[in-house]
């Protein structure tokens, strides 16, 4: 058996009295994709977010590579990970957010850069080099001067993958990077995140409601419903052929 390369044991989340993710267990496999679907208000966001670091978990441990994430050793115990803990193990991970983010005084090159640069420490003309191969490899290698106040959506979601891309991380989220855009530009999007699937070696998580997308690139499917994994299975199992009732119902929304 493989280890996982992210593993959630009961993990629980509250935001003052209310409990977002009612005790989570998750294992994601080295290479493994993961769509993750449910309604509004379910806790998909949440769950990535904790994985980020941008979330700590009420409850529970979250373990990336064999290291707790929130927690590490101090003099024999397990206390409360500090920065320096949280950003060596988080170095693991990267985000593709709904909403780009990208810096707007920044070319797409120096975008790709500078966290190269700046937290990883690459020396500068090889962050440059490898900046603009992971641009080529999304179609913006005729861009790379540009701002981002010059591009289309589609292209700007394209460079934050690249920028997420180039840092190498063992495993990606994407949480629901196409729904801000119009919908003629989500095509190009999908392409690249499915060529990036096909690829291999990277576990990715995605958050969606491109159910044809989830059915053709995922090994796993999560119907997140109330804060629990209502349902999980192979995409077959999962939307081709539900049976949780409330899974049926939320699927019916995207039959037209
Ligand atoms: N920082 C926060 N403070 C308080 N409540 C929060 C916070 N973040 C999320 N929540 C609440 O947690 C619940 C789950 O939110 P989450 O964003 O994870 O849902 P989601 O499944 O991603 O929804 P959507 O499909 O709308 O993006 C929601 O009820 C939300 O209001
Ligand atoms: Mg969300």
């Amino acid at each position: 058996m493989t280890e996982p390369i992210v593993r959630y044991q009961n993990i629980q989340k509250s935001f003052g009295d209310v409990e977002v993710l009612k005790g989570i267990d998750l294992d994601i496999k080295p290479a493994e994709k993961v769509a993750v679907i449910g309604p509004s208000g379910s806790g998909k966001t949440t769950i990535i977010r904790l994985l980020m670091t941008l979330e700590e978990p009420t409850s529970g441990d979250i373990i990336v590579d064999g290291k707790n994430l929130w927690k590490m050793e101090k003099n024999g115990k397990m206390v409360q990970a500090n920065e320096k803990h949280l950003s060596s193990v988080r170095s693991d991970i990267g985000m593709v957010f709904q909403h780009f983010n990208l810096f707007p005084h920044m070319t797409i090159l120096e975008n790709c850069m500078t966290a190269l640069v700046n937290v990883k420490k690459i020396d500068k003309q090889e962050a440059k080099q490898r900046s603009a191969e992971m641009l080529e490899k999304v179609g913006l290698g005729e861009k790379l001067e540009m701002y981002p106040s010059q591009l289309s959506g589609g292209q700007k979601q394209r460079v934050a993958m690249a920028r997420a891309l180039v840092m190498r991380p063992k495993v990606m989220l994407f949480d629901e990077v196409t729904s801000a855009l119009d919908p003629e530009l989500v095509g190009e999007v999908l392409e690249v995140i499915r060529d990036i699937a096909k690829e291999g070696e990277m576990a990715m998580v995605l958050v969606t409601h491109e159910m044809d997308f989830a059915l053709d690139i995922a090994d796993k499917v999560l119907f997140l419903d109330n804060g629990v994994i209502a349902e999980q299975g192979t995409p077959q199992e999962v939307i081709a052929n539900p049976e949780n009732e409330r899974l049926q119902n939320f699927l019916q929304r995207f039959n037209n």
